[in-house]
């Protein structure tokens, strides 16, 4: 056994590659698998996604065509779709580089709606012939950390007052989903290389873009970065967050009410983990960063996730993470295979450098060298 398997095999985690009634899975029935992976994430961690709705639209809210130096289109449009109490909105920026007839995406659900932002680098994303739909994650629903689901996009999909089933969804959920509806709006409009759309977020947003690829297949490419406990760092026998810490901060109405019930409970955990999470985004591509100095989000636990991902790539016939048999040094790109892994030095953050790993990744796989 590699240096690698067996630190992977002391986290002791439920088979990626076994049916949940026993019966191995083939390259054939991992579609039921990936069905099943779902399941288990929205009952135990997420909460279930309400469906699609039949209409988004945009509305114009400013359009300047001479944004960066006349580079590119800066649009901030009012996003709007149907949802069973009426219609829902929020603002969305897009940046079309004139560079490019139809440019690949970016979909960037960030901290602040800034344009640029300190998270997000815009004119270096443009002149490297990325598109990017950038929102603000509390213009969908305020991260108010007080268990509040009566506002925002959370109101228009129950009764104001009541208490959550426990496989309602939480926060991450309604997050994911404002991604899934950039998507959306961007088909309808047609105006990039929409087939090639990345969605990317850092810590919790990263826990978010995470879930909002393994749910909504069209993406094909999900940007993690240091997402931790709850996005792609395996949680049992890890040394980072844990539950008792979201419910500490009030920032457990990122789950579903199942999730409190895995309270100090972590370590024995047989029934679900984040190597599900990533494994529902197979055989698509995935970038995951961390950072040497985020404790919180496990780095060591991250980069495992990736790896232990090669077993379901391999059965799609796909290369995954391709890495020595050690764990990467600060400053350490993993990038030839469909999952790349960084570990960027310092601290917790969504820096430039982080951007440059994502943008070159991303650029390689449309050339096709991934
Ligand atoms: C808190 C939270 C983390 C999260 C981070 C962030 O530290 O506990 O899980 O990733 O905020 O979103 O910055």
């Amino acid at each position: 056994m590699s240096y690698l398997q067996s630190e992977l095999a002391y986290r002791d985690l439920p088979s990626l590659l076994t049916h949940t009634d026993g019966t191995p899975v083939t390259a054939e029935s991992w579609p039921r698998r990936r069905e099943e992976l779902l399941e288990i994430l929205r009952v135990n961690s997420y909460g279930r996604t309400p469906a699609a709705p039949e209409k988004v639209w945009a509305e114009v809210l400013q359009e300047n065509r001479d944004a960066y130096a006349g580079k590119a289109l800066h649009r901030l449009v009012k996003l709007c779709f149907d949802t069973p109490k009426g219609v829902f909105s929020f603002p969305v920026n897009l940046l079309l580089p004139y560079a490019a007839e139809k440019a690949p995406v970016f979909i960037h659900i960030n901290f602040r709606p800034n344009v640029p932002d300190k998270y997000c680098p815009v004119e270096e994303i443009l002149d490297n012939g990325f598109a990017l739909a950038l929102f603000c994650y509390e213009d969908v629903i305020a991260d108010s950390h007080d268990g509040n689901f009566d506002q925002g996009l959370g109101a228009m999909f129950r009764e104001a007052g009541t208490a959550r089933t426990s496989d309602e969804w939480g926060k991450i959920g309604m997050w994911a989903y404002a991604c899934s509806r950039v998507l959306d709006w961007l088909i309808l409009e047609d105006e990039t290389d929409w087939r090639h759309t990345a969605v990317v977020g850092h810590s919790r947003l990263g826990k978010t873009a995470l879930w909002a690829a393994a749910q909504d297949e069209r993406f094909c490419l999900a940007v993690s970065n240091d997402s931790g406990f709850g996005g792609a760092a395996i949680h049992k026998k890890g040394t980072g967050e844990r539950v008792a810490d979201f419910i500490r901060a009030g920032s457990w109405e990122w789950y579903c009410e199942t999730f409190l019930t895995y309270l100090d409970k972590e370590d024995v955990n047989t029934v679900y983990d984040q190597h599900m999470l990533l494994a529902c985004i197979a055989p698509r591509h995935l970038c995951v960063g961390s950072a040497e100095h985020d404790s919180g989000a496990d780095p060591k636990s991250e980069f495992l996730n990736c790896y232990a991902q090669n077993e379901v790539y391999s059965l799609l016939g796909s290369p995954g993470l391709v890495t020595p048999d050690e764990y990467p040094a600060a400053d350490t790109a993993l990038q030839e295979g469909t999952i790349s892994y960084h570990m960027r030095s310092g601290t917790h953050f969504f820096s430039r450098t982080d951007w440059g790993y994502y943008m070159r990744y991303f650029r390689g796989m449309l050339d096709g060298d991934k």
